[in-house]
């Protein structure tokens, strides 16, 4: 393999290809996996509690030699107090009853009986999740595990810069738009990840094509990595023709052996196409790319807006646990990027790496035939 960037050196890794922090499904063992066949595995550690996380971090340790990451949110409106709810009229706190009734409506009519969920014991403990004090009480493991690498999915790290470089900690985070890469180069991050509309997950407006050169322009020097809808080889060429230091992919891992979603997803996202995926709020209250179900569908029918995050969740979690214990794939609405189509079977992480960086060679080797 021959496809080596400056993200080789920051990381300390072999192939310019990081495992996007995926909440859930990017487990240590799939962290781990990635980074033992070269790569940099983030963990998607989002939901996990601080006792949770801390857990994580000493599994992936166990499970490789090699540097890894951490991935969490740091949504500015929640860590402000703000939520959503400042303009006029009911606050969603207020609009709660009225939501867990078409919550309720929508379990009834779909025949979906309430599931009990199997919380992991060490989430029983600390603040309530995606509240100020969750994020702020992740980061303080983040900076005491001294993890080699984090990424903020959504936010700005600053508050916990200085800590984490003290630690030796390299700071990635996750961008839709050229203002808020522009806010987290001057915060000090050391690496951006541009993250176009084409994405699984959490995502801004602006297609993949069109965001990384503009990020790449917008940034000065620092490293960036392409994201969104980069499901092989040629995508990772296209992202380093289009300025790119590496690239963050999703998608193309999540139908792998060690990525933690159930098989009845994994054989979903087989059989998914390029028009599989919508951009709802119906999930966490924020735009997200996931696979169009019967829950998406009724959010861009009705006439309420979903709630903003984190109300939205305590309406949708309770039907995502019920369908995922019925395995209902036409109700479980999981992220995922419009890459889809390119996704034909479910192997080890290893394979899907190999293949991605020998592919990305290939087409980059080939270009040249081109002139
Ligand atoms: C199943 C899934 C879960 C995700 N969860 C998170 C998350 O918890 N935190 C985050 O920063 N991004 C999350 N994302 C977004 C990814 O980090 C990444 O930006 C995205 O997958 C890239 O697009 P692609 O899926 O087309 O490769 C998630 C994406 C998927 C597909």
């Amino acid at each position: 393999m021959s496809i080596a960037t400056r993200i080789c050196e920051l990381f300390e890794i072999e192939v310019p290809i990081v495992l996007a922090g995926m909440g859930e499904a990017s487990t240590p063992a799939l962290a781990a996996a990635v980074s033992n066949a070269g790569g940099l595995g983030v963990m998607g550690a989002a939901a996990c509690s601080p006792k949770r996380l801390r857990r994580w971090i000493r599994e992936v340790r166990e499970l490789t030699d090699r540097p890894f990451g951490v991935d969490t949110l740091l949504p500015a409106s929640v860590r402000s107090g703000g939520g959503g709810g400042a303009g006029a009229g009911p606050s969603p706190k207020e609009l709660l009853p009225a939501y867990r009734e078409i919550q309720r409506e929508f379990m009834e009519r779909e025949g979906l009986p309430r599931a009990k969920g199997e919380l992991d014991p060490d989430d029983r403990e600390g603040p309530p999740l995606f509240s100020k004090e969750f994020f702020d009480a992740q980061m303080e493991v983040v900076v005491e595990e001294a993890v080699p690498v984090y990424a903020a999915g959504l936010g700005d790290p600053a508050p916990w810069l200085d800590r984490m470089h003290r630690n030796g900690t390299k700071v990635i985070s996750v961008v839709g738009a050229v203002r808020h890469a522009r806010k987290v180069r001057d915060s000090g991050v050391d690496v951006i990840v541009a993250q176009g509309h084409d994405g699984g997950g959490h995502n801004a407006t602006v297609g993949t094509l069109a965001l990384i050169p503009q990020v790449r322009d917008a940034v000065g020097d620092l490293p960036v990595l392409g994201a969104g809808g980069i499901t092989d080889g040629r995508g990772i060429a296209a992202a380093m023709m289009l300025g790119a230091d590496g690239v963050w992919i999703g998608t193309a891992f999540l139908a792998t052996e060690e990525a933690g979603i159930p098989d009845y997803q994994k054989k979903a996202l087989v059989e998914g196409i390029d028009q599989s995926t919508v951009v709802s709020r119906s999930i966490t209250g924020k735009p997200a790319r996931l696979l169009r179900t019967k829950w998406t569908d009724l959010w861009a029918e009705r006439e309420e807006e979903p709630l903003p995050m984190p109300y939205q969740s305590m309406i949708s979690g309770p039907i995502m646990l019920a369908a995922e214990a019925a395995e209902r794939p036409d109700i479980f609405a999981g992220f995922c990027g419009q890459g889809l189509g390119m996704i034909h079977g479910v192997r080890g992480a290893s394979e899907v790496l190999a293949e991605l960086a020998g592919e990305a060679e290939s087409c980059l080797r080939g270009a040249s035939r081109l002139l």
